[in-house]
């Protein structure tokens, strides 16, 4: 298992092998078992197989060549529509419109996704996450008929790899792992070891070879804000994030 895990590398062109419901049905159980917060398994999946919505689907989250090219899709959704259904059986209504709730759906999802990611993994299968799905989550709502309290947060792309990627180097365990105390005077040096590493597997990888180090690509991704709409879509669906 920990072999698996430590070679997850995400795989974006996929042999012209769909996979079955059958399969697809596998995947999502194990999914479904991963621990969820209040047991209140406030997740959705919407499995895209219908050819026209997979072309405005890849369309809208800019991820043409995962989603025309995989094997399934699926669609992950954080749900408190089906809690205020099971609150509707009791003549009672649910509260969903606070952080809180999009924290725990959020982690819900994300659980559930990546144990599908896993058991997909150990099939044979490559897979990759589509966070483009959050280039357009009004449309994709739409699109995909997402009722309020249902909130598209990513997709997944699965199928046969027709192209592998080098595993990429994490930063170094002391990085991430702290004893006791959060310790933030360890990264002065860990950073630029770090970058060292990613300098030279980027500049050494089988393809899309450059010159780039981390800390240089994370300043660039993260100095301006993104997807400032994200407070609304959620609000469109919702979510209020009292
Ligand atoms: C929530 C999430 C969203 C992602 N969105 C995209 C995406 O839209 N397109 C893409 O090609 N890769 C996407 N990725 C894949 C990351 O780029 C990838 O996991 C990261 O660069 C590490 O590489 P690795 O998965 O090959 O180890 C996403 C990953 C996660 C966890």
């Amino acid at each position: 298992m920990i072999n698996l895990l430590t070679s997850h590398a995400s795989v974006r062109k996929y042999k012209d092998e769909p996979i079955s419901k059958e399969t697809v049905y596998e995947l999502v159980n194990a999914g479904q078992h991963a621990a969820s917060s209040h047991f209140v398994q406030s997740y959705s999946i919407v499995h895209v197989t219908d050819d026209e919505t997979k072309e405005q689907l890849a369309e809208l989250s800019k991820n043409k060549v995962q989603i025309l090219g995989a094997g399934a899709v699926l669609v992950f959704c954080s749900d408190y529509r089906r809690l205020e259904k099971a609150a509707e059986l009791h003549d009672e209504s649910v509260e969903y419109g606070y952080a809180e709730n999009t924290l725990v759906g959020a982690i819900d999802v994300a659980l559930c996704a990546q144990n599908i990611a896993i058991a997909s993994e150990s099939k044979g299968y490559g897979i990759c996450y589509i966070g483009g799905v959050r280039n357009a989550p009004d449309e994709i709502s739409d699109l995909l008929k997402l009722p309020k309290g249902v909130m598209p947060l990513f997709a997944m792309t699965i199928g046969v790899p027709a192209q592998e990627n080098d595993v990429k180097p994490r930063l170094p365990i002391e990085a991430v792992l702290h004893e006791n105390e959060y310790d933030d005077s360890k990264y002065d040096e860990l950073l630029p070891q770090y970058d060292e590493t990613m300098k030279a597997y980027y500049s050494q990888r089988s393809s899309n070879r450059k010159v780039s180090t981390w800390t240089e690509q994370m300043t660039d991704f993260l100095k301006s804000p993104k997807r400032t709409y994200m407070g609304e879509s959620l609000a469109r669906q919702g979510y209020n994030n009292k």
